[in-house]
């Protein structure tokens, strides 16, 4: 039997952690997070954060072999295994600031463990982080003048949120990366092992710690990029008469492109392309690659550009005004199948409807709390949340469809459209809705990178 400790216990540690508890019965997780609240309704529910499939998890597992805790310090000693997943913020203050990562909590947990320990122990960066952290970890763990040791190991998650119980327990693969020593290499093997009671062998990489650092960074980069590239596409597409649907069908049925990752939208959210992204410029700056930094830092900007095309379509489209207009926001998340509103595209392009004096009323099936705090700085005169996706289209002079929630493929738009001022609009951000029969229905719809159906 082996103890687990796993210092962090948000989207990421907590259903990883319970995966591995579920796989490995004979070993001992314990889940640690200096978030009491948070700690609470892991232990008790309902969970903090929604993501399909973890429930029942969790349920197994929770009391048998899987524990959580705010005594961070008190369970580090018994240890034999520490993952860390804090956060790893984009840093907001001094140098490097808003694009370096804010590795303060990481560097705060690894002086925890250096001074709660007295026996050696695997320290495994699960969170994403600039190349060359586990070098600096290590220094950190090793400056104490004895002979405990700690080998610091690289394993990077790459669920997504919404799918992680799957990504979880079905990965394209597992990578580990460690030092090129005796003890790097059995603290690799020793989480090979663990991988292995669920993960079949070939699906588990094995690099150098920097290879694995940069793979995870790249992953996301490139991830984020084709969201990119497909809505830079879509932009042409609406100045031509192409149909940026049946472009990304055309690309994907070439093998060597491939078909996922193609969907043009409003533009990517959550919270970690954007973060990865800016840590790739700012390794590449600080290394003089100032080309590759552009290169990546393009694909941000593209980001930025289709959130602010996205608003300015409306406006233009709505007689250039919105102000005193009613606009009902269909979908907070930044993905669908998630609560998480983090960097979400919805909060720019909220914020941005509000300058223009428009009235937002925001409905989301599971985001609405985190829509309320992400926006907490609007007067609640311009600003409302509502369950109740007809009660949001109520009186509306325009939907935007910000989260592809299946919900909303769902709902009656002939009721919606009685509901609303005329000329009815509708802007769909994910291209998720029947767009000929909203048009029947006498909706004005406006599709990302496709030509509109409008009655005006
Ligand atoms: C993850 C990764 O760890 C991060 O690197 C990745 O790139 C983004 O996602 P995530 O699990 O999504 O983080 O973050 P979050 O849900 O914010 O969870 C981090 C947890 O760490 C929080 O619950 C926070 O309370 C906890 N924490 C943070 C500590 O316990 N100690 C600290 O010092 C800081
Ligand atoms: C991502 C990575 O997929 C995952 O491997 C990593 O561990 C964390 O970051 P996540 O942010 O949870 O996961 O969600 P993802 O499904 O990748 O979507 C990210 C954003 O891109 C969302 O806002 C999504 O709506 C958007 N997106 C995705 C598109 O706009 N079009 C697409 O075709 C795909």
């Amino acid at each position: 039997m082996k103890t687990i400790l796993c210092i962090g216990a948000g989207y990421v540690g907590g259903p990883t952690m319970a995966v591995i508890a579920k796989h490995c019965p004979e070993h001992r997780i314990v889940v640690a997070d200096v978030n009491e609240e948070r700690i609470q309704a892991w232990k008790s529910g309902p969970l903090p954060i929604y993501e399909p499939g973890l429930d029942a998890v969790i349920q197994e597992t929770r009391d048998r072999n899987l524990f959580f805790t705010t005594d961070i310090c008190g369970n580090i000693e018994a240890a034999d295994i520490i993952f860390v997943s804090v956060n790893t913020p984009t840093k907001t203050f001094g140098h490097g600031a808003g694009r370096a990562a804010d590795l303060q909590y990481w560097e705060k947990t690894a002086r925890l463990i250096r001074d709660n320990s007295s026996s050696d122990k695997i320290v495994v960066e699960k969170s994403t982080l600039p190349v060359k952290t586990a070098e600096a970890m290590h220094c950190i763990l090793e400056s104490r003048n004895d002979d405990c040791h700690f080998e610091v190991v690289s394993n990077p998650e790459f669920l997504a949120e919404g799918t992680a119980i799957h990504d979880l327990e079905e990965p394209d693969r597992v990578l580990i990366g460690g030092g090129d020593t005796e003890r790097g290499r059995a603290a690799v093997r020793e989480l090979v092992a663990l991988y292995e009671h669920w993960v079949p062998s070939e699906r588990i990489v094995t690099t150098n710690v920097w290879s694995s650092e940069l793979s995870k960074l790249a992953s996301n980069a490139f991830l984020a990029q084709r969201v990119s590239s497909i809505n830079s596409l879509s932009a042409v597409c609406e100045a031509t008469d192409a149909d940026v649907d049946e472009v990304a069908r055309a690309l994907g049925m070439d093998h060597r492109i491939g078909s996922k990752f193609l969907n043009a939208g409003i533009g990517f959210g959550g919270s970690c392309f954007k973060k990865d992204i800016l840590n790739l410029v700012y390794l590449c700056e600080y290394y003089g690659l100032q080309e590759v930094a552009r290169y990546w830092e393009g694909v941000i900007q593209m980001n930025e550009y289709q959130k602010q095309r996205f608003v300015g379509r409306m406006m233009r489209t709505m007689f250039n005004t919105l102000a005193d207009k009613t606009i009902a926001v269909f979908g907070f998340a930044f993905k669908a199948q998630t609560s998480d509103t983090r960097d979400s595209p919805a909060i720019t392009v909220c914020r941005e409807l509000l300058e223009e004096k428009a009235r937002v009323v925001v409905t989301d099936p599971q985001a609405l709390d985190n829509a309320k705090s992400a926006l907490s700085e609007v007067d609640p005169e311009n600003i409302t949340f509502e369950q109740d996706p007809y009660a949001a289209a109520e009186g509306a002079h325009a939907i935007a469809v910000l989260t592809p929630w299946p919900e909303f493929q769902e709902l009656d738009y002939e009721k919606i459209y009685r509901a609303m001022q005329k000329p009815a609009f509708i802007f769909d951000g994910r291209n998720v809705l029947d767009q000929n029969q909203l048009y029947r229905i006498g909706f004005n719809v406006y599709p990302v990178g496709k030509q509109p159906l409008s009655h005006v």
